[in-house]
């Protein structure tokens, strides 16, 4: 992507900023288990940037399976205790290769950072990897109406930031997400997951790839 200029940066969290992708994958996988439902990494690609009731949706529909809505409702809670009890040790440490060094970078030039996560945990996650004070705006999946793909996550965090799309670069793990901020107008990097680099503007293997001076 060349000779663009950009006024702010948006980030998705999972598998952006932080590991927990896999975290996710594994509480899944031990739903998708109890219900003898195949389930694996390459399954779990559908999953990522997806909210916690369409991942659900996913699993069932894999295994052709039906259950109450009470039964769903008791599996988004056991799946999200089973989530948070696997990272509750989670510390700055486990941020991603180049996002401490990015986010100092964006500050140091007046760039301002917003998070556009999908996850209704991001607030908690932020705050455990102790890099919430470099946000100025936050939008997770408690303030959205429609999910990733749909645009509204990073259009919310556009309007805050007060910046236009085209003002932008998203960085992304997920075809969902890519797909998200294509559809809201932005510029999109695809980071770390070689699915979806032909899906995005750009592809880097790491956020220690990205070199914020060539943009602003
Ligand atoms: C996204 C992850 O960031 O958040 C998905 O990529 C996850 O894997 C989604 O399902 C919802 O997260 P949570 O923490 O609200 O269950
Ligand atoms: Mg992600």
């Amino acid at each position: 992507m060349r000779n663009i200029k950009i006024k702010g940066l948006l980030f998705d969290l999972d598998g952006v900023l932080v590991s927990t992708e896999h975290n996710h994958f594994l509480a899944w996988k031990s739903i998708a288990d109890q219900y003898q439902i195949p389930f694996d990494e390459l399954d779990n690609e559908r999953l990522k940037g997806m909210s916690r009731v369409d991942s659900l949706k996913i699993i069932l529909q894999l295994g052709d399976v039906w259950i109450s809505e009470h039964e769903f409702n008791d599996l988004l809670h056991l799946k999200n205790e089973r989530y948070l009890n696997s990272i509750r040790q989670l510390s700055q440490k486990d941020l991603l290769p180049g996002v401490l060094a990015l986010l100092n970078q964006a500050r140091s030039k007046n760039i301002p950072c917003g998070l556009g996560s999908s996850s209704k945990n991001a607030k908690a996650i932020l705050s455990l990897v102790g890099i919430e004070s470099y946000f100025d705006v936050l939008i997770d999946g408690n303030m959205v109406e429609h999910p990733k793909p749909h645009p509204e996550v990073f259009l919310n965090g556009a309007k805050q930031l007060g910046l236009s799309p085209n003002q932008i670069i998203v960085f992304e793990d997920a075809e969902s997400g890519v797909k998200a901020a294509k559809d809201g107008g932005f510029y999109v990097f695809a980071v770390g997951n070689l699915h979806i680099q032909n899906s995005a503007d750009a592809f880097v293997s790491s956020l220690l790839e990205f070199n914020l001076d060539e943009y602003v």
